[in-house]
């Protein structure tokens, strides 16, 4: 049942038999609650446009509307027409809503297989804070996907090709760390049994070699030739990446397993690799790639985009003002590059699945990035035209001063520490409410605040990690909405409830229904804006209004029977759409807390 389009056909069959174009009817929740629960300004658009006065437009519009016992019309200056729901209505809408296997969540009309792909860590290089946003924001948008109908699939790809590969077996290498692959007297590399790097190693050896880089050109040189060993399959360093990507990806998937984030496959940059000779001979059979100081490069700059600055003598180079600069698709030394990964990545995501749409979930750092692999991929035609490519670009997260979060000293905070952080204040809260020694409770609370603070705000925004307001039991949080769940647990498990149909009375109840109203049709706001922040602020709307019937009204004390299994049941409903609700947001529901 869409309470929405009930209303809109009622008052669009109105407009109809008096003779006008009901084309631009929209209608919406209303601002004014203590008036009404829908409203619409179609009267006051459509007054000017036949010379009558709005107010008595919307009049005529409501003599005109079927009787119903379901809804009530009237029309207010200057020429709103007001929707009021019966209670009739709202509870028919309940009891249809809590069979309804989405919860009346409204499904996409045709659905669409989209393929995300959003994690992305890099490999031999531990997690930190800046790793968190991804997978927190594109495992909430899967699962929005997921609730309205499409069909989807995730990959992880992880960075698992680049300098940092090269980086990082050379530290080894030359701290003495590989002597058994170098020292020629064995060829069976894979068998070496006593590969004893840890990740502590990697963690204190790729740091050392990043800064090397900085200073020591000739260091970087052979780094630079050692990835492109990998890249080309050169033993024994091939090996050996695979021997570190291996350790560094199961620790990569338990930090995921930790933020709730789940893929489907566990692929790398390198698994393009089959992929990346073909790809760059379409690029150059289809004319499109020109060589530049030794690399292979595709223009991919619009109209209005690539303007030539005019130059002073003949000799100097073109310049270009707010060029979009060129993919390099092939570097002076014929290594892989990250852009010809990721066309090449499209390339075999096209062959084995062709989803309708590949959705990124990156900072907004990489959005150059993203609109030249995009770009590339149309003019080449390894996207087919009707494939929608989406980059979702989010801010960064600053600490309380407004600057990217760092530790005390200003270092790089590791993700594991951001979550033992959130954990040990969970524990804090829960201890002070009488819940000790459950961890797993703990995670699921402080995990589940990090990511409400996230997701609550625009995905685009900036936005300030603040421990305390984000583990807050009474604010805009997670917890706030899990705190609701547990406290519905809790009367359930007192109540003995056998079932029962939700018949609303009051104001209170009104208010709850309409919040799962709300909170169903942002599913398609989330969903439409790719940023979960109206599923967000809508599923704590909910837990609000059940926490005013809560306060003001003992459930379990209620003398009328009727009235108290019409509660029960309310407190099921609201308990399934926030528990759905949080499911979606890849928030972990709780039983007490
Ligand atoms: N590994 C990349 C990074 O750390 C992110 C990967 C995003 N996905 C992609 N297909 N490029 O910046």
């Amino acid at each position: 049942m869409n309470i929405k389009d009930e209303i809109t056909a009622l008052i669009s069959d109105a407009v109809k038999t008096l003779g006008l174009d009901e084309s631009g009817l929209v209608i919406a929740f209303s601002n004014r609650p203590e008036l009404c629960d829908y409203q619409t300004s179609f009267a006051m658009m459509q007054a000017k446009k036949i010379g009558e006065k709005p107010i008595d437009l919307a009049e005529k519009i409501i003599k005109n509307i079927k009787k119903t016992a379901f809804f009530e019309f009237s029309a207010v200056m200057p020429g709103f027409i007001n929707v009021k729901v019966t209670d009739k209505k709202l509870s028919e809408f309940c009891n249809e809503v809590a069979h309804d296997k989405h919860l009346g969540v409204e499904q996409v009309e045709k659905p669409r297989f989209i393929f995300f792909d959003y994690g992305g860590a890099n490999v031999a290089k531990e997690l930190h804070v800046g790793h968190l946003r991804s997978p927190i924001v594109g495992e909430a948008l899967k699962r929005v996907h997921m609730a309205m109908g499409d069909k989807v699939l995730a990959d992880v790809h992880l960075g698992d090709y680049g300098l940092q590969m090269g980086l990082t077996i050379l530290q080894l290498k030359l701290d003495g760390f590989l002597d058994e692959f170098f020292d020629g007297k064995r060829t069976d590399f894979e068998n070496i049994s006593t590969f004893h790097i840890t990740l502590d190693i990697l963690n204190d050896e790729y740091p050392k070699a990043s800064k090397r880089k900085d200073t020591d050109e000739t260091f970087k040189a052979q780094a630079d030739e050692f990835t492109l060993f990998i890249q080309k399959r050169v033993e024994p360093y091939y090996t050996i990446y695979k021997k570190i990507r291996a350790l560094s990806v199961a620790e990569i998937e338990k930090n995921y397993q930790l933020l709730n984030a789940t893929f489907d496959f566990y692929y790398g940059e390198s698994d393009a690799e089959p992929f990346i000779d073909e790809t760059i001979q379409i690029f150059v059979d289809k004319g499109l790639a020109r060589e530049s100081e030794g690399a292979l490069v595709v223009d991919v700059a619009e109209e209005g985009e690539h303007i030539p600055i005019p130059k002073k003598s003949e000799d100097e180079p073109q310049r270009y003002k707010n060029p979009m600069p060129p993919a390099i698709i092939k570097k002076y030394n014929g290594g892989d590059l990250y852009a010809t990964t990721d066309i090449a990545t499209i390339l075999m995501r096209n062959r084995e699945f062709l989803p309708d749409e590949i959705v990124y979930v990156t900072d907004n750092r990489q959005s150059q990035h993203f609109v030249q692999v995009f770009r590339c991929c149309k003019k080449a035609g390894i996207s087919p035209e009707k494939q929608k490519l989406t980059h979702v670009a989010f801010g960064t997260m600053n600490g309380r001063d407004g600057k990217p979060f760092k530790t005390r000293e200003g270092g790089v905070v590791r993700l594991k520490e951001v979550v033992n952080l959130l954990v040990d204040k969970a524990e804090e809260k829960l201890a002070s409410n009488g819940i000790v020694g459950d961890s797993e409770l703990a995670r699921r609370i402080g995990v589940g605040a990090m990511k409400f603070g996230d997701l609550s705000n625009t995905v685009a925004k900036d936005y300030v990690f603040d421990i305390d307001k984000f583990l807050s039991f009474d604010g805009k949080t997670g917890p706030y909405i899990q705190y609701t769940i547990a406290r519905i647990n809790s009367i359930l498990a007192k109540a003995n409830f056998k079932g029962g149909n939700v018949d609303v009375q009051t104001q209170e109840e009104r208010d709850i229904v309409l919040a799962i109203l709300k909170l169903n049709s942002s599913y398609k706001l989330s969903y439409d804006a790719y940023s979960m922040n109206s599923l967000c602020l809508s599923a704590f709307d909910l837990a609000s209004a059940f926490s005013t019937l809560y306060n003001n009204h003992k459930i379990l004390a209620e003398q009328d029977e009727h009235k108290k299994r019409s509660l029960l049941a309310l407190c099921v409903l609201v308990k399934k759409c926030l528990e759905k609700a949080l499911w979606t947001l890849g928030i972990d529901s709780v039983e007490k807390m």
